[in-house]
């Protein structure tokens, strides 16, 4: 996600709704902290403040995306996006039988919208589009808005409430990945610690104690396979929920190929000794910044993947690796070029529109070089061309 363009230089004022909000959210926390014996763990106050029912960030009816929300994704940005993305479907539904689209955490349906349009400009409309969304209030705005905008396609919509067995076809996530509660941890005199949140007198405040084991063994792990213990004075995160999510899109794929899309990297540049505070980033009103603990319930929390993980787990769920690449090179391989070939026809101010759209989705200091693309595959399937030119899947 991005901020839009002429962020804020400082954290702006929330408005007094949203202060009200914010404040039924810490009271939540407070409680749960307490009832939890006085301390929790990141990744359950990061699950509580995005997903908390009726209250988290994510399934409380605000609206987020775009311009009046906190941040912009992709699809949202521009639907170029969509369009690329939906080429790349057909060429893996071309090679199976009875295929459908599967849309995970569809945001507020944007994306499900142009690809449904693109994929029938391309006479290749799966019967079923699903969508599988945490959120009650967001599957309640996608609705609306797929039935607004693509009412000659909404029937072909379905929301799940669990993976389908059995899927054959093509997944989708995009910034999904990164919204999964991550842990915390800091090295300090050779000593793992698990940073955890307490409730101060007006404030959460990081508190450090021992690490419990599954968070040794997963540090351990990557301690071994980057091939060096952490420094100290080290801070990162570790995102526990990851393998089990990937496991279970795996195990639901019966032939077909998964593409994840999200701000990442590999292990190596994940935990190199010089990236000492972490991959947390938050968003409120287009203003990114890292502090998690302020604005519970208003701003979004995320935290960048680490997709040596997601692909080892990928691996050893089952599946093989259809390539890994940047966005900028997802997007010219598969076929942005023909998406504006009518861009000399366009009046000047749709030229520059479209340049601007174009520029944030494929530059390396906007999101061409930070988000990337993972395609996951089951069966026997041809890459699509987007991982043909520049896989860096052997840097994973
Ligand atoms: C950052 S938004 C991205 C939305 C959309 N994909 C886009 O690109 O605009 C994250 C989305 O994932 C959903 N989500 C988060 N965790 C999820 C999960 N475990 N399963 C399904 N959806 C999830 C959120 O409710 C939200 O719709």
């Amino acid at each position: 996600m991005q901020p839009k363009r002429g962020t804020r230089p400082e954290l702006p004022e929330p408005d007094e709704e949203s202060a009200a909000h914010s404040k039924r959210v810490a009271n939540h926390i407070r409680q749960y902290i307490k009832d939890q014996g006085g301390s929790i763990s990141f990744a359950e106050f990061m699950q509580q403040a995005l997903y908390a029912p009726g209250l988290g960030y994510y399934v409380s009816g605000t609206q987020k995306f775009g311009s009046g929300g906190d941040f912009v994704t992709a699809p949202e940005i521009s639907p170029l996006f969509g369009q690329v993305l939906a080429k790349q479907t057909v060429a893996v539904l071309q090679q199976l039988e009875n295929a459908s689209v599967f849309e995970l955490g569809a945001g507020s349906g944007t994306l499900a919208a142009t690809m449904l349009r693109k994929l029938s400009v391309l006479d290749a409309l799966p019967d079923k589009y699903f969508i599988l969304e945490i959120s009650a209030d967001l599957e309640e705005r996608q609705k609306e808005y797929l039935e607004n905008e693509v009412p000659e396609f909404a029937a072909r919509v379905e929301w799940l409430s669990e993976f389908p067995p059995e899927f054959s076809g093509v997944i989708i996530a995009n910034e999904v990945a990164d919204a999964l509660p991550v842990e915390r941890f800091t090295k300090t005199d050779g000593q793992l610690k698990q940073d955890r949140v307490k409730a101060g007198r007006v404030r959460f405040n990081w508190h450090q104690d021992d690490a419990p084991e599954n968070l040794h063994n997963a540090v351990g792990d990557i301690e071994k396979s980057i091939g060096y213990r952490l420094p100290d004075d080290y801070t990162s995160e570790v995102c526990l929920a990851l393998r089990p999510w990937v496991a279970d899109l795996v195990h639901c794929l019966r032939e077909g190929l998964v593409f994840v899309f999200d701000y990442g990297v590999s292990q190596k540049e994940y935990y190199a000794p010089d990236r000492s505070d972490g991959w947390l980033r938050c968003h409120f009103r287009h203003y990114a910044h890292n502090n998690p603990l302020v604005l519970p319930g208003i701003q979004d929390l995320t935290a960048w993947v680490d997709f040596s993980t997601l692909a080892a787990a990928a691996v050893d769920s089952g599946a093989g690796i259809a390539g890994f690449v940047s966005q900028a090179h997802f997007l010219v391989n598969g076929g942005l070029q023909e998406e504006i070939a009518d861009f000399q026809s366009l009046d000047v101010e749709d030229q520059l529109e479209l340049s601007r759209q174009i520029k944030i989705l494929t530059l390396p200091a906007e999101m061409g070089e930070y988000v990337k693309c993972i395609g996951i595959s089951q069966g026997d399937i041809t890459p699509p061309s987007a991982f043909h030119l520049y896989d860096r899947t052997h840097t994973l």
